[in-house]
């Protein structure tokens, strides 16, 4: 399916119009360019934090104030973040009928304050904190402040409702994940260095259940090769508004009326 000689910009279009169910996978590249860093390359978070130290179940059950320190850095930088026009195409390829589902992995909540209404977090949202203890639940804004670390009434320490490492990924995110990978016709895979399981499993599920796996990132990585069908090489602001460009109206690749789903 690799476009020989073709323009991979409108075989992707193409494919996105016929098929008309696409579901994309995001990562922490999609929100590079909001200011919110990735976790690995040369400025990545985890170049500042060792994230077996900083970003697991049991660091966080051993030394909660070290965590924070960390934690409170991406919540800072994530409450200031506003979506870029990468999370607006995507809400635009909702409106259009020809993307059903946003799959992230990222807890910045920036699809959803673009307007993309079925988004599945797949490793939680930094806006709820919760008691590893007693489960119970607050919003951030009303419990988290710069530099402290916020407490449940019953006095134990509150953590975000992220899936750190060594914890299981929330079953129902997993199971819509899964559906939705198994389902779509093109998963649009953006911003991801697809090293971290399960979550890089998901265009293996696709892709065996028929899709066409479209990779939106500036390098490659390790599906590009074995699994990705079209590399689309560039950051992901500018190749969905490339994409977005085919896809409207009175290019030869715009989508025909929405079909019922
Ligand atoms: N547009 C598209 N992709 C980009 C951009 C951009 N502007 N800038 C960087 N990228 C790409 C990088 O090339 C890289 O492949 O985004 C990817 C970011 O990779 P990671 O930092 O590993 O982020 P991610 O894949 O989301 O990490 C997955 O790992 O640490 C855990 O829980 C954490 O959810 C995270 C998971």
């Amino acid at each position: 399916m690799r476009p020989d000689g073709g323009d991979p910009i409108r075989e992707a279009a193409r494919l996105l119009a016929e098929r008309r169910n696409a579901v994309a996978l995001t990562g922490a590249g999609i929100s590079v360019e909001s200011g919110i860093p990735s976790f690995r390359g040369s400025q990545g978070m985890w170049g500042k934090y060792d994230p077996m130290e900083y970003a697991t179940l049991h660091a966080f059950m051993q030394s909660p104030r070290k965590v924070w320190e960390m934690l409170s850095e991406m919540v800072s930088v994530c409450g200031f973040a506003a979506p870029n026009a990468a999370h607006a195409g995507l809400s635009a390829l909702e409106k259009m009928g020809v993307l059903r589902a946003v799959i992230t992995q990222n807890v910045d909540g920036l699809h959803q304050a673009a307007g993309s209404h079925r988004v599945i977090e797949y490793h939680g949202n930094l806006d709820e904190l919760i008691c590893v203890y007693c489960w119970k639940r607050y919003p951030t804004r009303d419990r988290w402040t710069p530099g402290a670390v916020p407490r449940c009434d019953c006095g134990e320490t509150l953590k975000p409702n992220v899936v750190l490492f060594g914890e299981p990924i929330p079953w129902l995110a997993q199971e819509q994940a899964e559906e939705e990978a198994s389902a779509c016709g093109v998963l649009l895979v953006i911003g991801t260095s697809a090293q971290v399981s399960p979550a890089c499993d998901i265009p293996r599920i696709a892709k065996e259940s028929g899709a066409a796996i479209i990779e939106i990132n500036p390098e490659p990585t390790s599906l590009t090769e074995s699994v990705t069908d079209i590399h689309l090489r560039g950051s992901a602001s500018e190749i969905l508004r490339l994409l977005l460009k085919e896809l409207s109206p009175g290019n030869d690749a715009s989508p025909s009326a929405p079909p019922g789903r």
